[in-house]
């Protein structure tokens, strides 16, 4: 069975100021926009507040994925679902009552995501499942762009898609994704790929989307 593959520009490291013209650059080549939520309390670092988050989404022309970097999550998850974005991730780090907040996510109407650090073993989670659209490995630790794909998460990788089997659960990989790591993500198992600085740092956001694109698609089928 052929994986479908999906590439979801970060837009964090893209010029802020310039946002409608950035989402312009790559939206035709891209499936999704991923928006990086940082609160600064689990993360290092602060992005949006959920008014901004809004504009973004409302003005985004593709659908929003929102990557929820935010400690206390169980409450304001469903919120992102309610201001249209398609996708909702949040952090098993982040959350008390798991089942019961992406549960809130997808009654809201949007996919839910639970997502993990480094650090967090995804087998504590399997429990889970049912109630998850997509899982997502960070590759790196959260809070900034720029950094360094962690190869040592592919082993993670793997044994997130033989735990999703053939559900029809999507597994995205964060972090250091680029032209040098995308196939050993891909190989591993992720159908989902977000990229920031690979992306917006290139001279042509556009063919560089298109060129993960490819690169994913013969790695995994
Ligand atoms: C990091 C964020 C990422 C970040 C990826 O915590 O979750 O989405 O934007 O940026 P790159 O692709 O530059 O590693
Ligand atoms: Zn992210």
């Amino acid at each position: 069975m052929s994986r479908e593959i999906r590439i979801t520009p970060s837009i964090l490291n893209a010029d802020l100021g310039n946002l409608s013209f950035e989402i312009g650059r790559i939206a035709a080549q891209s499936d999704l926009i991923h928006l990086d939520v940082m609160d600064n309390v689990f993360v290092p670092n602060f992005t949006f507040d959920f008014e901004q988050a809004s504009q973004i989404v409302n003005s985004c022309p593709i659908p929003v994925d929102a990557h929820l970097m935010v400690a206390d999550v169980d409450e304001i998850a469903a919120t992102y679902a309610e201001i249209g974005c398609a996708s909702v991730t949040i952090h098993a780090e982040a959350v008390k009552n798991v089942g019961s907040t992406l549960r809130s996510i997808r009654n809201a109407g949007a996919r839910a995501g639970l997502g993990i650090k480094p650090g967090t073993k995804i087998d504590d989670y399997a429990e889970f499942i049912d109630d998850i659209d997509m899982f997502l490995i960070m590759t790196v630790e959260p809070g900034f762009g720029g950094q360094s794909f962690m190869h040592e998460m592919m082993d993670k990788v793997r044994r997130t898609r033989s735990i999703i089997g053939d559900r029809p659960i999507w597994l995205q990989v964060d972090g250091g994704v680029s032209i040098d790591t995308i196939a050993e993500a891909a190989q591993a198992g992720a159908d989902v790929f977000v990229a920031g600085s690979a992306v917006f740092k290139s001279d042509n956001p556009a063919e560089m989307v298109n060129s993960l694109r490819i690169l994913a698609n013969s790695a995994a089928n």
